[in-house]
């Protein structure tokens, strides 16, 4: 189960350590996003990537470029594996995202995380494209937004399983990576997440990656739900993931 990434979305670092250690060796690495990252900040990063765990440090920043790029250094720094922003910050700051990544590797001897963007986020539909004053299709957004990406030289996007087709059509090297949250096991609640698929179709409409939180956070045996997603994407053709 590699391609599966676990969004650990709790509040504390002994929350946070007991899913890992329950699932580690199983799942493909966690998702330290913004909910547990301003409650313990980077202390448990360094933690898990000291246990060799795969850590996708999920801020998605979005400011200035001089900032970003100074944040891209940190997470370097943190020893994450995989780190996002926002492709809506335009291409000034994520070239300079991408450049301050492959400048601290290399200076200080450290991996190269890889650097992905944020198209439109999983709980955004047409509706809330509209507020914010952008009025073409979702799909024209994602595509405009992962080509921007792609041009700039990041590694991939985050897009919904229902996005990986528009991305796939418009960013033709295979290797730019998709990571898929919005993905929902048979019989689980949607909660706020609009365009979902389960870990099958996600895996057999190309994505690399799947975020999963909720369906296993809130199961009554997270470990169980992880093995039961696992079955789902096996059950899926999973020749492309082993690419
Ligand atoms: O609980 P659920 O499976 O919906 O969790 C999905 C995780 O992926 C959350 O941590 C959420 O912040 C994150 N995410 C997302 N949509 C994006 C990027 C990240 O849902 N576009």
């Amino acid at each position: 189960m590699d391609q599966l990434l676990v969004a650990l979305d709790v509040d504390s670092t002994a929350d946070a350590h007991a899913l890992a250690d329950r699932l580690r060796g199983v799942v493909g690495g966690f998702k330290i996003g913004s909910r547990l990252f301003t409650s313990e900040g980077p202390r448990l990063v360094q933690e898990l990537a000291a246990r060799a765990d795969r850590v996708f440090l999920d801020l998605k920043f979005h400011d200035i470029p001089n900032t970003v790029a100074g944040a891209a250094a940190a997470a370097v720094r943190l020893g994450v594996s995989l780190f996002n922003v926002h492709a809506a910050g335009g291409g000034e700051m994520l070239r300079r995202a991408a450049a301050a990544t492959a400048e601290t590797a290399a200076r200080e001897g450290l991996p190269r995380p890889k650097l992905i963007a944020v198209t439109v986020l999983t709980s955004s539909d047409a509706g809330v494209l509209a507020e914010i004053g952008v009025g073409d299709t979702l799909a024209a957004q994602v595509a405009r937004l992962a080509r921007l990406a792609d041009a700039c030289g990041l590694d991939g996007v985050v897009a919904s399983p229902h996005e990986i087709a528009p991305v796939r059509a418009v960013v033709e090297r295979p290797e730019f990576l998709i990571v898929t949250p919005g993905v929902r096991p048979h019989n689980v609640a949607h909660d706020d997440q609009r365009r979902v698929l389960t870990p099958a179709e996600a895996v057999r409409a190309g994505a690399d990656y799947l975020v999963i939180g909720r369906a296993v956070l809130n199961a009554p045996d997270p470990l169980r739900a992880v093995r039961e997603i696992g079955e789902e994407m096996m059950r899926a053709d999973v020749g492309s993931l082993q690419a």
